[in-house]
């Protein structure tokens, strides 16, 4: 389902998967439930430890990291 809010998230260093399929069971993540499909996640290289907010409406200009277009659609 749809949320109109980012995931912020404080992420530790590390390559994180994003889901861009939006079929993960394991949102903001992907979980591999992409296969089969045109489908691929985002792959971001965290260097420190900090907070992130991952778009959840795809409507961003900036994904997989949120621009605050979601606030457009209410
Ligand atoms: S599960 Fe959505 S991109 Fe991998």
């Amino acid at each position: 389902m749809e949320q109109k809010h980012p995931y912020v998230i404080k992420e530790q260093p590390g390559t994180k998967y994003y889901c861009a399929c939006g079929k993960s069971q394991n949102l903001p993540y992907c979980d591999g439930a992409h296969k089969g499909s045109n489908f691929h996640p985002w792959k971001v290289e965290v260097n420190e430890e900090k907070t992130v907010a991952i778009c959840s409406c795809s409507r961003s200009a900036k994904l997989p990291f949120c621009d605050g277009a979601h606030k457009l659609q209410e």
